[in-house]
């Protein structure tokens, strides 16, 4: 017999409640003690003797063993975080910027103390990524991760792409529609993927790397002409994370838009959908599809966490413990599409090799190949002059049907 988790669940929100309703569901051994929020006035579903502003009457509560995270405030989910596995409390997380954030420090609180934290919902939803990862990928034959990592840019690059929305009424459907916040940079601004791909590096090559330190270049600078251009080369255009193992010391990683063939799996991925594909030596290509955001879908993975608690599952982090030190780096050769306006934009990037170069009117790009340094010092130079820049292997390849091959082994 499992033993029985007391809960206390901070954050009663599109997760929590989606959690909640699972939960009621299903006959578990599971029992919320206790639920914290942020504003008292509000109306609430449930009881109001179950809920409580005061943090301290959940991580104080000696019969709560197990705190479940799911607040939208990161400083706030890194106090109740660290003070719940300090105090043998263990905890999962959906907050994914804060553990990104605080990714070594959680780790190290985690083996002082012994307790245990997951955070499978914070990374693709309802995507099992995260303990597939851990557990049964070997590090050595992992070649690269990437995929779609975010459904808002996601949904507004479909809407474009597919019924020939623009941006600004794309993005507007989008947060009508809950998929996109009011402030939509942390999605469309590449951020909140680059978030979950810090997270799901640690457990694929065991570098800990900050996020301040990985490119995200967004979709905000999109144009109708780029979308156009994608479609006369039969590409679609997806926002990209990627993590890339590129020999036995190296792995870089960065998140940009990408050209996509019709033979990458990515390519058929539309709407608010996620996926993740994994390249390994011998298994090859695997893709992992499915809806990462939404109260259920994200409460679905919170609760296989739960579930995984009730059996002392915790993560080892082994590719980080063992001595192959690989290391994070930002030195590589990328081919990029450069949709630019102003001509020292390309002069600064320090083109090492141009394969192709257009003027027509005011539409102007380059396709070349630079060090990925250089795009990460021209980062905020790119988005303030409205350029556009894309990952673009598949616009230089000899036949797209090569290059999609190639890219699918490299990237
Ligand atoms: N929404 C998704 O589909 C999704 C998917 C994956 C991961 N996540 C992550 O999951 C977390 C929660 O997201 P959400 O969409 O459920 O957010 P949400 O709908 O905005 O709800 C946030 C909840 O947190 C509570 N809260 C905020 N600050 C608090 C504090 N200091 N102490 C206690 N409670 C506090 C709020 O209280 P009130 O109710 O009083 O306002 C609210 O109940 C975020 O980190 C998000 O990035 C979300």
């Amino acid at each position: 017999m499992s033993k029985k988790l007391k809960i206390g669940l901070f954050g009663f929100g599109v997760v929590g409640q989606g959690l909640y309703d699972i939960i009621r569901t299903k006959n578990l051994n599971i029992e919320i003690v206790k639920i914290a929020i942020k504003d008292p006035a509000k109306t609430r579903s449930l009881p109001a003797e179950l809920f409580t502003t005061d943090r301290d009457e959940l991580l104080n509560n000696p019969e709560i063993n197990t705190i479940v995270e799911l607040i939208n405030d990161t400083e706030a989910a890194y106090h109740i975080v660290s003070t719940a596995l300090k105090t043998g409390k263990n905890v999962v997380s959906s907050s994914k910027k804060m553990v990104a954030l605080y990714l070594q420090e959680l780790i190290d609180l985690q083996h002082e103390h012994g307790t245990s934290l997951l955070y499978e919902g914070a990374v693709c939803g309802s995507i099992p990524i995260i303990r597939n990862l851990e557990e049964y990928y070997d590090n050595e034959l992992l070649h690269s991760i990437s995929g779609i990592f975010n459904g808002s840019s996601n949904y507004i690059l479909s809407k474009g792409y597919n019924d020939n929305i623009d941006y600004d009424s794309a993005l507007k459907l989008a947060q009508d529609l809950g998929f996109a916040e009011t402030d939509p940079t942390m999605d469309v601004g590449g951020f909140d993927a680059k978030f979950k791909l810090v997270i799901a590096a640690t457990h694929a090559y065991g570098v800990i790397v900050k996020p301040e330190d990985v490119l995200n270049v967004g979709i905000q600078n999109l144009a109708a002409r780029d979308l156009q251009y994608a479609r006369e080369k039969k590409l679609k255009i997806k926002l990209v994370p990627v993590a890339k193992k590129l020999d036995e010391e190296n792995v870089t990683m960065f998140v940009l838009p990408k050209f996509v063939h019709e033979n990458e799996f990515l390519y058929n991925v539309d709407y608010e959908y996620n996926c993740v594909t994994v390249q390994a030596a011998f298994a090859d290509q695997q893709f992992f599809y499915g809806k990462g955001a939404g109260g259920h879908p994200t409460g679905s993975a919170v609760l296989s966490d739960i579930a995984a608690l009730r059996y002392d599952y915790q993560y080892e982090y082994k590719k980080a413990h063992n001595k192959r030190d690989l290391q994070f780096t930002n030195n590589i050769e990328l081919n990029i599409y450069l949709r630019y306006e102003d001509e020292s934009l390309v002069d600064a990037l320090e083109f090492e090799h141009i394969h192709e170069r257009f003027y027509s009117g005011d539409y102007k790009f380059v396709i070349g190949k630079i060090n990925l340094q250089n795009l990460i010092d021209n980062q905020h130079r790119i988005l303030n002059s409205k350029a556009f820049v894309a990952f673009a292997d598949q616009l230089t390849g000899v036949s797209l049907a090569t290059a999609a091959k190639q890219s699918a082994e490299v990237f």
